[in-house]
């Protein structure tokens, strides 16, 4: 029976996310190997209509740190049941731009809700799924700000959060990944794009490469 990977990528604004995101899509397919590549919250027709509420809608400013949670969880209840539960089915790699552990961080950590509703909820929307390997791309805050300044774009709602938020996330994570050491691997997003691919490309080759 084939088992696919599921692969995540975790970080704060500004990380590279996307840009690396793609240039290991590109490297696994040139590879041979069929890769889905997902983003939350969306990733589903649901999905895309909750990602908006969350981060484009004006009229959603009042949102309380409760009804973000839920909206996360059903964005990403909607992915795994469609998307990511058949794929790998199919023996395919799975590439998720965030999952539980965004969760976890920004709506545990960085806004204080309770951890256990947290947990409960991330269980009730993903089952017993997790990530085979989790990939959290660190830059000091100051620097990922500035990357998204330099942009020119206008902030979304949980870009136009205070520093402090993202200090707290980025602690999250790396507090994550203490407690997780063989799932969630740290990479120093400080370093060149190139040099950045180089370590992620070696250590997704190697996790496949061991199945
Ligand atoms: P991004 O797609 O540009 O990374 O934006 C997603 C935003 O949503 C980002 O600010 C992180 C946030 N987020 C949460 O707060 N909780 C979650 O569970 C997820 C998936 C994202």
């Amino acid at each position: 029976m084939p088992t696919g990977f599921l692969l995540t990528f975790e970080g704060s604004e500004g990380c590279g996310k996307s840009t690396q995101i793609q240039r290991l899509c590109a490297r696994l397919e040139s590879a041979g190997r069929e890769v889905l590549l997902l983003r939350e919250p969306g990733g589903t027709i649901v999905g895309e209509l909750i990602r908006h509420l969350l981060q484009h809608e004006k009229e959603a400013a009042g949102m309380t740190p409760e009804t973000e949670l839920l909206l996360f969880a059903a964005s990403r209840a909607q992915l795994v049941r469609e998307k990511i539960q058949p794929a790998l089915a199919r023996g395919a790699v799975v590439i998720l731009d965030r999952f539980l552990d965004s969760t976890t961080v920004y709506q545990g950590i960085a806004r204080g809700l309770p951890m256990e509703s947290v947990r409960a909820i991330n269980d009730f929307a993903v089952g017993a799924m997790r990530p085979h390997l989790t990939l959290v791309l660190d830059l000091p805050c100051e620097i990922g700000q500035e990357r998204i300044r330099t942009t020119g774009r206008e902030l979304d709602r949980m870009e136009s959060q205070p520093l402090a938020f993202f200090e707290k996330v980025r602690q999250g994570y790396l507090g994550l990944a203490a407690q997780e050491p063989e799932r969630i691997s740290v990479i120093d997003a400080s370093l060149t794009i190139d040099q950045v691919e180089a370590q992620i490309a070696a250590l997704v080759e190697g996790r496949l490469h061991a199945l």
